[in-house]
């Protein structure tokens, strides 16, 4: 378990605290170090990952510093809980991890369960140039890449572009206005969304 949350969470707890955010779900939460850092700031938490091993992580974890949040493991193409539920999604390393038709699922479940208004923070890799160290993997897809070997082995990796990112979300609004679109310390592309109401055309 690590401290070190992504850096841009204290913007984000500004930017929440301005629009009344209150629940906030953490998708693909991993260990859980956003769900301890936001409870531990009062937002009312809830988790969902796909690892078993990593909501019994987030639970005990959040549990040693006497918080709470409402866990549950699943895929992310169905989030558990009832539309309209949340003020906010976090989707943070995690969206990238299928091929194109299960991300556009997901994105569908992000926007059904997110309130009018609510946001979505989002980093995912943009163009990012092959690693030397990358484990050998096969392209099932255009750029989707799936590792033959190593810890992830058989779990899709997908590249975005940004021209793509932009298309596939393009049922949310790009608040550059509250936070510009950036890249993070490892080289993540990390977006605020929000969920608009009007149909594209
Ligand atoms: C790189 S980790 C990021 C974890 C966390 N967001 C963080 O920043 O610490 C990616 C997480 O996504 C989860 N994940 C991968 N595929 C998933 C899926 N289909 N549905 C839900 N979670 C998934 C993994 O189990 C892992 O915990």
């Amino acid at each position: 378990m690590t401290d070190d949350h992504h850096e841009d969470c204290e913007a984000l707890h500004r930017i929440f605290l301005q629009s009344g955010v209150r629940r906030i779900l953490d998708l693909g939460c991993g260990d859980g170090r956003h769900l301890v850092y936001f409870a531990r700031l009062g937002y009312q938490m809830y988790g969902q990952d796909i690892s078993p091993t990593a909501v019994e992580l987030a639970q005990a974890w959040l549990a040693g510093e006497s918080l709470s949040a409402d866990l549950a493991a699943g895929d992310m193409t169905r989030i558990l809980w009832p539309d309209s539920a949340f003020e906010a999604v976090l989707c943070i390393q995690a969206i990238n991890h299928h091929r194109v038709r299960e991300i556009r699922r997901t994105i569908e479940e992000i926007r059904h369960s997110l309130r009018n208004g609510g946001f979505l923070f989002l980093t995912v890799g943009i163009d990012r140039p092959l690693r030397p160290d990358a484990p050998k993997a096969i392209e099932v897809e255009p750029r989707t890449y799936v590792p033959t070997e190593g810890h992830e082995k058989g779990v899709p990796h997908h590249e975005f572009t940004m021209a793509e990112l932009l298309h596939e979300f393009r049922r949310f609004s790009v608040r550059d206005d509250l936070m510009p679109v950036h890249k993070d310390k490892n080289e993540y592309t990390c977006l605020l969304l929000q969920k608009t109401t009007e149909s594209p055309p």
